[in-house]
């Protein structure tokens, strides 16, 4: 579409920001129809010149209406409309009553919720596609990588670990895996030479991941019922005997959302150092923190405990990597190194050096920084939709991908979860994340992956079943 054709024009005395009027039209132009798929829009650097702002203002507002599904990025290739104008009433149209469609019909489209899934990948940007012609231009490289990641990504890790945890490690503490799944397994194994089952000790509710990976792996795991805010030091005191190694998620509790804090975790530490037990810090989705500063790392605290931190890129980036990392000092971390040496299962190459040019070129922090916008901006959305609810308590908020929605009564949130399957939404309940204490009635609802439409629409779709809901043994419902 030529420039000329696009219907903007700017006021340069409003208060609103320039960015913010022209994502404002270009969303109205959508909404209307006038600019439809799959139209191309004119490169950000064309636009701008043409409006005379600075490129800076339409690259905002494409990465705006991008994040709210309107538009899309296909890198090199320009940005394209993404939303017909006869597509909006789906997004308002409210949930059918009638029986369900006959199974001749193909599936409604899904909107996943589940929690995990990051929004866009940097995977069209030009610095991963540079990043990723540098490591294929590399000459030579005819040998197995390095078990332990090669010099340069763990250097790289170490560098990124300052920015962006404010945690100052040596390159040579740094593993590098193929992600937290990856890391558990190799602790697991790792304590085996020590013991034939060690025992891990892991928060309930938890990640089932974790559990079923430290199982599989060998390890016996136990689980301590934990509130939103993580274990307590206190609770540990009267385990006889201590457990080999213990699981947190002190930054972020997974699910619940809350953080332990500093006196509990320097309570934890004492009990772990006299006791020589090894600490696993899970930090999963620190990197995206909303309202509040991040507490440090529990690894960074001084200690003579040995903590053991997990870092993943499956959120900063994407899971479909399969990269993490591992930062592990002092006997474990010997320990540790020794057996991923041992059983030489180095991540891929090619992809660690990749991931080294992208971090050195400085295209995660801008990737990161870029996906913390769309999700401070779902996470609004998101509250936006729900406050006004007084029959709903929503958590988990302060930082990562996801939100805890306490669901009551007569709504039972595994059956909501069925009832919004067969109308297009995929949410999780909070029961898999119990290993024994009884569930608490409520969602995890990730709001990484949904564009803004995806996600208001599934929110209708929810607040609609939950508004339908009747009692057991009441009527029929949608
Ligand atoms: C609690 C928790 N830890 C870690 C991870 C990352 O796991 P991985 O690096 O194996 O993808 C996730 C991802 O969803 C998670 O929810």
């Amino acid at each position: 579409m030529a420039v000329a054709e696009l219907p903007l024009t700017l006021d340069r005395n409003s208060p609103t920001p320039l960015a913010a009027q022209v994502a404002a039209q270009l969303r109205r132009a959508i909404l209307e129809g006038t600019v439809r798929p799959p139209h191309h829009l004119p490169s950000s650097r064309r636009l701008a010149a043409d409006l005379g702002v600075s490129r800076g203002v339409v690259v905002r507002a494409y990465e705006q209406l991008t994040g709210e599904g309107y538009l899309e990025s296909h890198g090199a290739a320009g940005t394209r409309v993404a939303v017909r104008a006869d597509m909006r009433a789906d997004v308002r149209a409210p949930v059918r009553t009638a029986p369900p469609r006959p199974r001749a019909e193909p599936p409604r489209p899904v909107i996943d919720l589940t929690p995990g899934r990051p929004s866009d990948t940097p995977f069209q940007d030009r610095s991963w596609r540079t990043a990723w012609r540098e490591a294929l231009a590399e000459p030579g490289h005819v040998d197995l990588p390095p078990a332990l990641g090669t010099p340069r990504l763990r250097a790289a890790i170490a560098g990124h670990l300052v920015t962006a945890r404010g945690l100052a490690v040596d390159a040579e503490d740094i593993l590098v895996t193929a992600g937290t799944s990856d890391a558990l397994q190799l602790i697991a194994t790792a304590l085996r030479t020590r013991s034939p089952a060690p025992r891990v000790l892991v928060e309930d509710p938890g990640y089932p991941t974790a559990r079923r990976v430290l199982a599989a792996a060998g390890a016996r795991v136990q689980t301590l019922p934990v509130g939103p805010d993580g274990l307590r030091a206190a609770q540990l005191t009267s385990l006889d005997p201590a457990p080999d190694a213990v699981l947190i998620t002190p930054s972020h509790q997974y699910p619940l959302g809350g953080r332990m804090p500093v006196q509990e975790r320097l309570a934890l530490l004492e009990w772990a150092a006299e006791h020589r037990v090894l600490l696993l810090e899970d930090d999963y989705d620190s990197e995206f923190r909303h309202r509040r500063m991040p507490l440090p790392a529990t690894a960074s605290l001084p200690s003579q405990a040995e903590v053991a931190l997990l870092g993943s890129f499956s959120k900063t980036l994407s899971p479909w990597l399969r990269c993490g990392y591992l930062v592990v000092r002092g006997a474990s971390g010997h320990l540790v190194k020794e057996t991923r040496t041992s059983l030489d299962t180095p991540v891929c190459g090619v992809l660690q050096s990749a991931l080294a040019h992208y971090i050195d070129d400085g295209g995660l922090a801008r990737h990161t920084a870029r996906a913390r916008r769309g999700y401070a901006h779902r996470r609004a959305l998101l509250l936006d939709r729900l406050t006004d609810r007084p029959d709903l308590e929503i958590d988990a908020l302060e930082e990562g991908l996801h939100a805890v929605v306490r669901l009551p009564a007569p709504v039972d949130a595994e059956d909501l979860a069925a009832r919004a399957l067969a109308h297009g939404v995929r949410v999780v309940p909070l029961a898999p994340y119990y290993a024994h204490q009884p569930p608490e009635n409520g969602l995890v609802i990730g709001y990484g992956a949904p564009t803004d439409l995806q996600l208001t629409r599934a929110l209708d779709i929810l607040l609609q079943l939950i508004d339908t809901t009747v009692p057991p043994g009441g009527q029929d419902r949608t």
